[in-house]
Order: C-alpha cells, then sequence, then structure tokens
C-alpha cells in the first residue's frame, strides 16, 4: 500500500503527530529525516521541509521519489488576509499561487512561472471533497493561499496592496504553492491544510510565536478526521 505524507515546514508544525503515534521509526538520509508509521493498516510518513519555497520543493521531490505516495497533505500555519477570518480557523487551499514570482516585463502575468501554464495550482477534489464534510470546534474556509518567501507583517508592506488587488488572496504562507507546484508536476493529488496563526500585520511575529502551538493542535484534530475519511 502507497504511503500518506504528512509535510510540515518546522517540527512544532507536526509534534502533536508525532507525540500521537506511538511506534514512529526515523529514518535518516544525508539531511533528509522522515518519521514512518502506521494510520491503522495505511504506511503514514511524516516530514518537515524547513522554511520557504525552496526547501519545500526540494524535500517534495525527495519524498515523491523516494517513497512514491498516494498524496501528500501540508500542515502549518499562515497569515490572515481575508478580514473576516480570525487566529485559530482553519484554511483549505482551493488554490496556491506564488506570488513572489513575477517576470511581467517578459509579458507574463505575476504568479506565473515563465513558459508554462503553471499559476494557480488546485488542491485535489476528492481530498477537497472529503475536506468539507470535516467539522471541527474551529471555523474551517476554503480559500487561496498566496506563498512567497517572505513573513508578511505590517513592516513589509511594500507591495502588499496587490495581494489583496491582484492576487485576492485569502492567507499567506512561505511554502503551500511551492509544494502545490512539485505535486502539479508529478500529477500527485496534495492539499494544503493551515491554522490562521496571525493576521499579516504589525502584531504578527507575536501572534506567529504565540500561537504556533494552538495552531498545530487545530490542524492535528482536522487531519485525524480527515485521515478517517482518507482511509476508510
Ligand atoms: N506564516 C504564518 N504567518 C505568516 C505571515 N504573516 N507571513 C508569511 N508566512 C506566514
Amino acid at each position: 500500500m502507497k504511503p500518506i505524507i504528512i509535510v510540515s515546514a518546522i517540527k512544532e508544525e507536526i509534534k502533536d503527530f508525532l507525540a500521537y503515534f506511538k511506534e514512529v521509526k526515523i529514518e535518516k538520509n544525508g539531511n533528509f529525516i522522515t518519521y514512518h508509521t502506521n494510520y491503522y493498516s495505511t504506511p503514514l510518513i511524516l516530514s518537515t521541509s524547513g522554511v520557504g519555497k525552496v526547501s519545500a520543493a526540494m524535500t517534495t521531490q525527495y519524498l515523491i521519489n523516494k517513497f512514491e505516495p498516494e498524496i501528500i497533505l501540508f500542515t502549518g500555519i499562515a497569515g490572515a488576509l481575508n478580514s473576516t477570518y480570525e487566529i485559530g480557523n482553519i484554511i483549505i487551499a482551493n488554490t496556491c499561487i506564488q506570488y513572489d514570482i513575477d517576470a511581467s516585463e517578459l509579458g507574463f502575468s505575476p504568479g506565473t512561472i515563465p513558459y508554462t501554464d503553471y499559476k494557480t495550482f488546485s488542491s485535489d477534489h476528492k481530498l477537497l471533497d472529503l475536506a468539507k464534510k470535516i467539522k471541527t470546534k474551529n471555523a474551517i474556509h476554503f480559500g487561496k493561499i498566496l506563498t512567497g518567501d517572505q513573513f508578511i507583517s505590517h513592516k513589509k508592506r511594500i507591495n502588499y496592496q496587490h495581494l489583496f488587488d491582484y492576487f485576492k488572496g485569502d492567507a499567506i504562507e512561505m511554502e503551500g504553492a511551492a509544494l502545490a507546484h512539485v505535486c502539479t508536476h508529478n500529477n500527485l493529488p496534495f492539499l494544503v491544510i493551515r491554522t490562521i496563526s496571525d493576521k499579516a500585520d504589525e502584531t504578527a511575529p507575536k501572534d506567529f510565536n504565540i500561537f504556533l502551538k494552538k495552531a498545530s493542535q487545530n490542524n492535528f484534530e482536522f487531519i485525524q478526521e480527515l485521515l478517517k475519511l482518507i482511509c476508510n
């Protein structure tokens, strides 16, 4: 049976998973570390990618080549752009975009990977349908996640407005669309699941650190429900 892989950027974001599964085998391959367990009879592999698009892309391709998964789930936290989202809410990416790739001077629209059709990466529709059946105590939104190599806070508001006006993003983070890009290129179903840790504003750095632990718990609760539906 092919494994399900769950990836987060940093270990704090999969801590609850590692604590929950009793028998976890650690595998090291150079600098790549994976945690192997089972969800009932389905092999489950957990891994951290590190922060940012390159780290996420590199790890995703490694995991696909090495373990040939059935699906990949990405879990972690995100800053809210949508003003109706609250800290602690969950956002599932209908779509993700790399907002910081911009070759518009060459005639490609911002977000487009030049000379390809890639711009808006869509999560797997079957996984989205399953995710829509889930209720947790936290509000769950389905929206557009923007990915780029910057932590966005009030101080970094240069070119910030186009995240709303042009990209119309609901949440912002630093890995999702990179993983989505690699999965799409490998024809592999994926779903990006994030809990809102901050509102990408002047208190974002503080909120991020305070909320990291709680946000990881929220994602864990959601993904447990999702695994039940996937594996049944
Ligand atoms: N991840 C969580 N909050 C974020 C923010 N404000 N900017 C980028 N990535 C984030």
